[in-house]
């Protein structure tokens, strides 16, 4: 098929048109955000667009109201001509599934909405979200600056990938002051999460955007954010958001997936990401082909075209049908949360708990500024010892014992022995990580249920 240079052959269906764009990133970023926002963004509230944007009419064959499931690997092309001008990039439609499924790109439209992006890549998880960002960014010699507080994942794509191909990292508390100590010249990218996993602490986005001010891409894994319901870092001056769909998004527990916004907001012409403006063999780059959108561009060429990290339809029209209800599962988890954690403070079994809703959090006021409808779904409590936190977990009848979070079911887990057990001592500690923390994500039970549940378990 084509070269990993042949990008005309696969661009998104959705990428702003050159047409939309012009020459300098700065006029192409306000054009294509006006562009794609007067249809939907700038005309429907955030409970509307995540049950129509994306999908602005029923099917047009079917009259089917709901997204199809597109199950093919390939399309028909209408003549010699039609398959010559989608190749060569003349014209964009779909080409063969690795890149191109209406079911999937209804669902990473509809994301890029809800997070006032202005383009996006569905992927396979949210691994491979996180992956295809860092790839995108980085070549050998570059830097990169990570909180301190983040899913092991992302630690693991930098230590295992990104480091021996001489990638360098600063690991940092995420606050602005850390970051902009550690800023190199060849800093490629700031990486932190919207709510810390499992301390529960929230950066505050706004002041470590101004210290990135469009020389480095401020990246935000968003997932606890729940799909830009309780904050949208692009607003906040954040370039990039990553997303685990698995989580809220999907909501239910039921499949794995990701995706990947641009925001449309930084210059990659500014000289530091050469990949963005270097021609290929067609003569054009992702700034000239995509303009405010290139980075989304390189994005999906290299996480789907090349690494084929490809969100199947069926997966997508999960996370479709999760996206319906994501503000009132999320409005009610967070509400739950927060009486579960004002509740959990009181009790003789917990030595503390860490929720950023909580006026005794030492993030309170920066969570406050920082997020939207609430608090977060997750607490964190530590036991008043390591045994009462494993008698708790052998015990809960009601919330269940596994590894994942966002779920409309209650999961618990000790991150120490599970989540967070390969990392060091010191780095748990960081992390605020302690033997006795039992991580609660809160799903959609009744709070006097979870409340026996849990006493019950406390006690074992
Ligand atoms: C904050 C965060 N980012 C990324 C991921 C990876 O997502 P996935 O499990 O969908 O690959 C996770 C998974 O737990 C996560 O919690």
């Amino acid at each position: 098929m084509s070269s990993p240079d042949d990008t005309s052959t696969h661009v998104p269906p959705h990428t702003p048109s050159q047409t939309e764009n012009s020459a300098t990133t700065t006029s192409v970023t306000t054009t294509a955000k006006m562009s794609s926002k007067t249809s939907v963004t700038e005309k429907y509230a955030f409970d509307t667009l995540q049950l129509h944007a994306g999908q602005e009419s029923s099917d047009k064959t079917s009259n089917a109201r709901a997204v199809p499931i597109y199950a093919t690997s390939s399309y028909t092309f209408d003549s010699a001509d039609h398959a010559e001008a989608l190749f060569s990039g003349e014209v964009t439609g779909n080409q063969y599934g690795r890149m191109h499924n209406p079911t999937v790109d209804a669902f990473v439209k509809r994301l890029v909405a809800l997070e006032q992006g202005i383009a996006g890549v569905a992927l396979s998880s949210g691994q491979a979200a996180t992956t295809v960002t860092l790839l995108s960014l980085v070549t050998p010699g570059s830097h990169v600056i990570l909180s301190n507080q983040l899913f092991g994942g992302t630690y693991s794509v930098i230590n295992k990938i990104l480091a021996p191909w001489g990638v360098e990292v600063s690991t940092v508390s995420p606050t602005a002051s850390a970051i902009a100590e550690v800023m190199q010249d060849n800093t490629a990218a700031v990486w932190c999460e919207t709510i810390a996993n499992p301390s529960c602490s929230v950066p505050d986005i706004a002041a470590i955007a101004e210290v990135c001010a469009g020389n480095v891409p401020l990246v935000v894994d968003n997932t606890w954010g729940c799909g830009g319901y309780l904050c949208q870092p692009l607003t906040l001056g954040a370039n990039i958001v990553v997303h685990s769909a698995t989580k809220w998004i999907g909501g239910h527990g039921a499949f794995i997936g990701g995706a990947v916004i641009d925001g449309g907001n930084f210059d990659w012409t500014a000289g530091k990401f050469p990949a963005f403006t270097k021609p290929t063999n067609k003569g054009w780059s992702y700034v000239d082909k995509a303009g405010a959108a290139a980075f989304n561009l390189r994005a999906y060429d290299l996480g789907l075209f090349t690494m084929g990290m490809t969100l199947s339809p069926y997966a997508a029209s999960l996370g479709l049908q999760g996206l319906e209800t994501l503000s009132l599962r999320v409005q009610r988890a967070c509400d739950s949360a927060l009486a579960l954690a004002q509740w959990l403070e009181q009790h003789p079994k917990i030595a503390r708990v860490d929720y950023p809703g909580l006026v005794s959090s030492s993030c309170h006021e920066v969570a406050t500024r920082t997020l939207n409808n609430g608090f977060g779904a997750v607490l964190s409590f530590e036991a008043v010892d390591t045994q009462t936190a494993r008698t708790f977990l052998d015990s809960v009848q009601l919330a269940s014992h596994l590894a994942n979070i966002g779920d409309a079911k209650t999961v618990v887990i000790n991150p120490w022995t599970t989540t967070h057990a390969s990392l060091s001592a010191a780095a748990k500690a960081e992390a605020g990580v302690s033997e006795a923390l039992v991580r609660v994500s809160v799903g959609l039970e009744a709070v006097p249920d979870l409340q026996r549940d849990f006493d019950q378990a406390l006690y074992g």
